[in-house]
């Protein structure tokens, strides 16, 4: 049988703790800075990213519905935590606890995103690994990209409800430390 968590359980790898992997984005999320981790991680050079839209990193193994959150509350003007898979040049996935937020410009205007990324403590994956094959299998039933979108969105809202938690309150309640927390000791 396979397990909840085998879509995610091959072909991963990590990068240092004490690393942060940045980028910022336009307002249609085509990237326009990203730093020497994220290009080392990535396996992508700086001028193939510069330009690109940051699905050049997505994942197949994301639900949709976790990229309409992160949009959603973007659209909201609000920042958003999120554990996302991303997947290397060389077919290695790699997780990361990311934290993204609008930018604006002197005068307060929007003007993008920009995002910090962390490894993941690993005693938080399990549970993330689970909702996602979950919400996953959901979206795979619907062939129309929006509708699985829609339909991972409104189970996790379901599941999550469940729990008395909304997604912000999942992402901290997965480990007894955050990587935020950590970076600020
Ligand atoms: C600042 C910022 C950072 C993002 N970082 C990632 C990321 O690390 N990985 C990723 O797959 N999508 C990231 N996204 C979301 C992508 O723009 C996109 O919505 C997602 O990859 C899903 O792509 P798709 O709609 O083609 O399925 C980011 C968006 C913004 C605005």
């Amino acid at each position: 049988m396979r397990s909840p968590s085998s879509a995610f359980s091959s072909r991963e790898k990590s990068f240092a703790d004490n690393e942060i992997i940045v980028s910022k984005t336009d307002l249609r999320g085509i990237i326009t800075y990203v730093n020497d981790v994220f290009v080392r991680v990535s396996g992508y050079s700086e001028r193939r990213l510069i330009g690109a839209p940051h699905n050049i990193i997505r994942h197949p193994a994301m639900p949709r519905c976790v990229f309409k959150l992160l949009w959603d509350t973007l659209h909201e003007e609000k920042e958003i935590f999120a554990y996302v898979l991303n997947l290397a040049r060389d077919g290695y996935g790699y997780w990361v606890f990311a934290h993204v937020t609008p930018s604006y410009d002197l005068q307060g205007q929007l003007v993008g995103y920009h995002s910090n990324r962390r490894v993941p403590y690993p005693d938080a994956l399990p549970r993330v690994k689970e909702l996602y094959s979950t919400l996953l299998a959901e979206e795979a039933k619907y062939p129309n990209h929006r509708d699985a979108a829609e339909a991972g969105f409104n189970l996790m809202l379901e599941l999550l409800a469940s729990q008395k938690v909304d997604y912000d309150q999942f992402v901290f309640s997965l480990s007894r430390h955050t990587r935020l927390e950590s970076s600020t000791l």
